[in-house]
């Protein structure tokens, strides 16, 4: 049986691969996305041993929710852990909106949108100024009673402010950037989380392609482009260059174990004891039905290690 993760004091548990799923249908945010390859991308996942599935209200505003609600009713909803976020609030420009009524009618909203009695995982997407954290939280918890979600997540907080959404031991789990090439979590939060039992789930865990080894030349990158747009830092001069380097050197433990380097760090992640479930997004199926190889591989301690020293250089 594949293994399985448990998310923080609650009682889901997911395969440690899921989908990132802001490429379905998430058209605000990138240019030509094509809804039934994103719907093609969503079944890739669940036919290859993936369960979570994470989305939001702020990929197509709706939309990737919709796709997958559409995908889902094809499949046994109890084998899919479905994870999603709100905040951004569309009567305010898109504002983060933590007020209490806004979170409960985002959850109901949500439970629409995704055709399903339940959401796994429900995420504030993003901290607002004003609401006290824990009547942010306090409203999902009222979610979490009355069956609608069955975990409490924030993402985007910063240490303090997940600590004050966790004051009464609520909070299950953290979405928060980390990759090999972002690793500030592990100094900021991983301590804290471990003690209170919650889990992390990093996002732009391939550091928007960076770490699937298919990029070589920083000239293809400038502005417009939104790899470039989004961490101008990593995709321009030496920090591009270092990172390409750091990515050949971890080759040959791909070609030896004959999968793709992507892999190779999905599996490095897996076997992350501070990561919980981790989830590359993809535009392709293929690219999906490449990642899920990872499932399978398992990086010895030698090469655990060294990937780790690499990406500290
Ligand atoms: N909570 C938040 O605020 C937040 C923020 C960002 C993301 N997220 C979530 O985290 C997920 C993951 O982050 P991300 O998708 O932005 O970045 P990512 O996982 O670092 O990169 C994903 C991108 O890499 C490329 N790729 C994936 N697999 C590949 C393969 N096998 N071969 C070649 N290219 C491949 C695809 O882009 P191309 O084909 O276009 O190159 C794909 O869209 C998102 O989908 C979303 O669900 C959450």
């Amino acid at each position: 049986m594949a293994k399985t993760v448990k998310i923080g004091k609650s009682d889901v548990v997911s395969t440690p691969l899921g989908l990132g799923t802001n490429k379905v249908g998430g058209h605000n945010l990138f240019p030509n996305l094509i809804d039934e390859q994103g719907a093609e991308v969503v079944r890739a996942a669940l036919d290859n041993g993936i369960q979570m599935l994470d989305t939001a209200f702020m990929y197509g505003l709706g939309r990737s929710e919709e796709i997958i609600g559409n995908v889902i009713k094809d499949y046994d909803r109890h084998q899919i852990v479905l994870a999603t976020k709100a905040a951004q609030d569309p009567h305010q420009e898109l504002k983060p909106n933590n007020q209490p009524q806004f979170l409960t009618k985002a959850v109901d909203d949500a439970l629409l949108r995704l055709r399903t009695d339940y959401i796994d995982v429900f995420y504030i997407h993003f901290p607002d100024k004003d609401t006290p954290k824990y009547e942010a939280i306090g409203a999902l918890e009222k979610a979490k009673e009355a069956g609608k979600i069955r975990a409490i997540g924030v993402s985007n907080f910063s240490l303090d402010q997940i600590k004050e959404a966790n004051q009464d031991n609520y909070v299950d789990i953290v979405e928060g950037k980390y990759s090999l090439i972002h690793r500030d979590a592990e100094q900021d939060d991983f301590a804290y989380l471990k003690a209170n039992d919650i889990s992390f789930v990093p996002y732009e865990p391939l550091a928007l392609g960076l770490l699937t080894g298919k990029y070589k030349d920083a000239k293809a990158f400038g502005e417009g482009d939104w790899q470039y747009d989004h961490d101008s830092a990593n995709f321009s001069g030496d920090r591009f260059y270092q990172n390409v380097a750091a990515v050949e050197k971890i080759r040959p433990i791909a070609d030896r174990h004959n999968v793709s380097v992507a892999d190779v760090f999905l599996a490095w992640y897996m076997a992350n004891p501070n990561i919980s479930v981790v989830i590359p997004g993809a535009r392709k199926p293929e690219q999906v039905v490449e990642n899920a190889k990872a499932l399978d591989l398992r990086l010895s301690e030698d090469e655990y290690q060294l990937i780790d020293e690499t990406f500290k250089g």
